[in-house]
């Protein structure tokens, strides 16, 4: 039993709106991806605010060489499994390669993400046509987080995974497409390899907040895939930005508040897992 001034008091649930006053507040956001119910919960339960069923699971759950093969039915079915893990982190569906190529495919992939796997919001890679694809969705209720810098589902076009915004015309561009993302009612961006410098300057700019991949520290929280974070090995070459923190954590559970607590402190990245 416990007196009553001991009693752990429960997390309040992560909500939509709750993203932008994290942001107001200066309170830095913690997300990592899962795929199972079994991880889900260990996140939930380390304190992460959101918690993302990428299309990274085509690489380290199903052993693709890329996040391309990924279907609607199984981001679907992988967000039903996280859901039922999740008591109060944000669940995160990631949109597969095409399923957002027209605005009325992405809606009829985000229904199913949202009604059959429980997420919350749904997140969508790039800008230009993307963008419309973002309003329709918001205008029906839909909440989207936007993806912009490294976008792994534009990997035949860019040739690779490589650093995106180093130049300045690239950089005003990534600042542009980050405007566009939020005008069109994006609640969340995430930023994926991109020059702290750039990214710093993208979050001081909007008012959602920025979840940083390979951004560096001005973001506003950050993003690592969970197999990297406990030091997996993918059979590809270890990003820059990637941190074991199983290393130094000694359990999943301890992994994920080094990191949740990394996050917030503002500890990670630091210059090592971050580009200039
Ligand atoms: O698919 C994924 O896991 C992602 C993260 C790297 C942000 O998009």
């Amino acid at each position: 039993m416990y007196a009553s001034d001991d009693k752990p008091k429960p997390r309040t649930a992560v909500t939509v709106p709750s993203l932008r006053q994290a942001k107001n507040e200066g309170r830095r956001l913690v997300m990592l991806t899962a795929y199972d119910a079994g991880f889900a919960r260990a996140l939930d339960a380390g304190g992460v605010d959101i918690v993302l069923v990428g299309d990274s699971l085509g690489m380290v759950v199903q052993g693709k060489s890329s996040t391309l093969p990924v279907t609607v039915a199984d981001i679907v079915y992988h967000t039903a499994c996280v859901s039922r893990g999740l008591r109060s982190a944000l669940l995160v569906a990631d949109m597969p390669f095409q399923s957002y190529a027209t605005p009325e495919r992405a809606l009829d992939a985000a229904a199913a993400m949202m009604g059959q796997g429980g997420a919350a919001m749904v997140k969508l890679e790039g800008a230009g046509h993307v963008v419309e694809c973002i309003r329709f969705l918001v205008e029906r209720d839909i909440p989207v987080c936007a993806h912009l810098g490294l976008t792994p589902q534009s990997v035949m076009k860019l040739g690779g995974y490589a650093v995106q915004g180093r130049e300045g015309a690239a950089a005003q561009r990534l600042l542009d497409d980050a405007l566009a993302v939020e005008a069109a009612g994006a609640e969340l961006l995430v930023l994926e390899c991109v020059p702290t410098a750039v990214a710093r300057c993208i979050s001081e700019a909007l008012k959602i907040p920025t979840i940083g991949i390979g951004a560096g520290p001005g973001c506003d929280g950050q993003v690592l895939v969970l197999h990297d974070m406990l030091g997996l090995a993918s059979g590809h070459r270890r990003p820059r930005f990637v941190k074991d923190f199983l290393a130094d954590g000694g359990s999943v559970t301890g992994a994920v508040k080094a990191f949740a607590t990394a996050v917030r402190d503002g500890s990670f990245p630091d210059a090592e897992h971050s580009y200039e």
